[in-house]
């Protein structure tokens, strides 16, 4: 038989399971048990709640009737506040290793350690870079988490802390303590790091440093977004504790893996000063290569009887000090920013800096990304800016220093055209970073002729890297035309190349005669132009003349084209060096025709010859509904508004598109007007 107490506990762990479960179904859309399990949970609940009604509380998973949960049970509107049972505390900084060795002497006399050759127990580990976190499990079962805020009330992070893989939901453990609040910091892996900067857009910005990103993905209100956040928690303390007595630090890290946390990934016992130093020594030498960041080492003293006999300061113990790495972050003078031409046109800006030590490395150049992040930072040729090295081993300019200017800083200007080869360059709207689009522009020359040669665009057989580097290096091939003009004799007479592969290449470049136009407009490299895209262009414009021809307007009526790839074709074909280019390929003998009829030759119907818009939702069409009851009318679909859109099909929330086609007087009919006029004219 039971006593009330079990059963009381027993109803607050079924209900933070219940709260866990749900939390992974309706959030992480990952559930991790049965229905038939959930329900046995639930009426398990239930039985008991009837036992002893004043025990439901008001959040019971029992409570929420006759609904489902959904993901507004999980979003907060803001994160409540938490008050800290115990005290979060923070750690006095010791900014070298003589304030260590003094704080060392301070706990020795703090302690009454007469003799001299008596010293403290004391533990070293790492202090790692991220954000603070306390997670308490209650019968092993994690129930709440929150951030350390002031060290007393921080703000509660529980559903955001649930999609942590590093954080178990329940302790693995068949006996778990009553209580026990797990403290740690919530750290990005560089690799998780750099992954996620990869992954974000221009308008979003770039995560400064793992820290930040931590930081930012930990206090999330909605946990959905968290959850594609990979964060990592590393424990190395606790704070309230019941039923259990995790008195040194020790104890508390061999613990850890048993429960399903990460392992502590340092943790070294010292007994003299000189360990200590030589721990400092080999870490500060090691730290680059750890997979993620770390700003020092923590020195604790072991055991709780010590730590009690030493007792507090105002915020801090006087039984732990943290021992700062020299930072990462350092001043110095930016010396030029230089554009680079990356192998497929892009130009990204690089700062030259003043050669200087960050952590351990010296840095002279650093990533500007684009020239809104110019713009943004404020920065000046000759300014004295921050730089630090994150996560990655790429250094960044944080910001210029504006008040150490002395008026000889020059303004920096992104050049409007190309560095390498002088062609005016091309950043449309919405786009970032500009591009060079010219097909003889010398820096991509080799990532040129790598695309056009690959299998799904000319696909030049023998035609890999390494020839690739020799015929340009050799000063053979310059633009992608010239392969055309290469005789047997000067391939044959390359380094390495045997007579029959020589043979072979010639033969190979042959062949690509017979390839479609759509694969030689597809390996001429023009950005946004894919297999896909290649096809659609070739199927609607038929040919080089009618397609060189063609306005982005007119490109935009292609159906699946929108403006950025319309305007980067037009672009692209508007250049006299692609027309140049283009002329030689022709004369090669490269096709430049589409091979058969057009794919979607249009049908006599009620809407025959008319280009029909769709925007908004229909109340009973879907798109795809729509846009097969207009091409069975003889219409044409096509994703954006211009002057030869004949119509708009409008729903609700139809937007921009609306707006548009009005100014442009484009008429507009909604889901019961359409119907009305396939159907009127089918039955006529
Ligand atoms: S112990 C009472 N150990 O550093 C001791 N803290 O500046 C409290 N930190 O807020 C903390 N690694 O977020 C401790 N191995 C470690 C740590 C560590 C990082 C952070 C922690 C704390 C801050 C204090």
């Amino acid at each position: 038989m039971s006593s009330e107490k079990d059963d009381l506990r027993r109803i607050r762990a079924l209900s933070a399971q219940l709260h866990q479960h749900n939390f992974r179904y309706y959030i992480l859309d990952d559930p991790q048990i049965s229905d038939a399990e959930y329900d046995r949970l639930l009426d398990d609940l239930q039985a008991l709640e009837q036992r002893y009604p004043d025990a439901v509380h008001a959040d019971s998973p029992t409570q929420k009737v006759g609904a489902q949960w959904g993901p507004e049970d999980f979003i907060a509107d803001r994160l409540p506040p938490v008050q800290h049972g115990v005290p979060m505390l923070s750690l006095e900084n010791a900014m070298g290793t003589d304030a260590v060795l003094q704080w060392v002497e301070r706990v020795r006399r703090g302690l009454e350690l007469q003799d001299e050759d008596a010293n403290p127990p004391l533990t070293v580990e790492y202090k790692f870079d991220g954000v603070a976190v306390s997670i308490l499990y209650e019968d092993g079962i994690l129930v709440r988490a929150a951030t350390r805020g002031d060290g007393l009330v921080g703000e509660e992070v529980t559903g955001n802390v649930r999609t942590i893989r590093s954080v178990p939901q329940q302790l693995t453990d068949k006996n778990p303590p009553a209580c026990v609040e797990l403290r740690g910091e919530a750290i990005l892996l560089h690799a998780d790091f750099d992954a996620m900067n990869r992954s974000r857009s221009a308008e979003e910005g770039l995560f400064a440093n793992p820290r930040n990103a931590a930081a930012g993905s930990l206090r999330q209100l909605d946990p959905r977004i968290s959850a594609k956040r990979p964060l990592d928690v590393f424990i190395y303390g606790v704070g309230d504790q019941q039923g259990i007595d995790l008195s040194s630090q020790q104890q508390l890290v061999d613990r850890l893996p048993g429960w399903g946390f990460l392992a502590s990934p340092f943790l070294r016992s010292v007994d003299n000063s000189e360990q200590l130093l030589e721990i400092y020594q080999e870490v500060l030498e090691s730290r680059e290569q750890l997979p993620f960041d770390i700003d020092g080492l923590v020195i604790k003293v072991e055991g709780v009887e010590l730590r009690e006999q030493l007792g507090m300061r105002a915020r801090s113990p006087r039984w732990a000090i943290a021992l700062k790495f020299p930072p990462r972050q350092e001043t110095t003078r930016l010396l030029e920013i230089q554009v680079q031409v990356g192998r497929t046109g892009a130009l990204t800006p690089v700062a030259h800096l003043e050669p200087v030590e960050v952590g351990g490395v010296t840095v002279s150049r650093a990533g500007l990304h684009n020239p809104q992040e110019i713009e943004r930072k404020g920065l000046m040729i000759g300014d004295q800016v921050v730089v630090q090295r994150a996560g990655d081993v790429i250094p960044q300019v944080v910001k210029s220093i504006e008040s150490l200017r002395d008026g000889s800083e020059k303004e920096f200007h992104f050049p409007d055209k190309c560095p390498a080869c002088s062609e005016p360059i091309w950043c449309p709207e919405g786009e970032v970073i500009p591009h060079c689009q010219n097909l003889q522009c010398p820096a991509q020359i080799r990532g040129r002729i790598e695309h056009f040669a690959s299998r799904r665009a000319l696909d030049i057989d023998g035609l890999g890297e390494k020839l690739i580097d020799q015929l340009v290096s050799e000063g053979l091939v310059k633009t992608p035309s010239d392969l055309y003009r290469l005789e047997l004799d000067e391939v044959a007479a390359l380094e390495r190349m045997a007579q029959k592969s020589a043979e072979n290449l010639v033969a190979a470049l042959e062949q690509t005669k017979q390839r479609s136009f759509s694969r030689l407009l597809h390996a001429l490299g023009i950005r946004h132009v894919g297999e896909r895209v290649a096809e659609l262009i070739v199927d609607s414009q038929r040919d080089i003349d009618t397609l060189m021809a063609a306005s982005s307007e007119t490109l935009e009526q292609i159906d699946e084209i929108g403006p950025a790839i319309a305007a980067s074709v037009a672009d692209f074909f508007s250049r006299d060096s692609v027309r140049q280019e283009l002329e030689v390929l022709r004369a090669a003998g490269l096709k430049m025709k589409a091979d058969g009829p057009p794919a979607g030759e249009t049908r006599a119907g009620p809407l025959s010859g008319l280009t029909v818009v769709i925007t908004g939702t229909l109340p009973n069409l879907s798109r795809g509904q729509a846009k097969a009851l207009v091409l069975a009318a003889g219409g044409k679909v096509t994703g954006s508004i211009s002057k030869s859109t004949d119509l708009l099909l409008a729903g609700d929330k139809a937007g921009s598109k609306l707006e548009k086609a009005n100014k442009l007087e484009v008429e507009v009919i909604d889901e019961a007007e359409f119907q009305r006029r396939i159907d009127e004219t089918t039955t006529t």
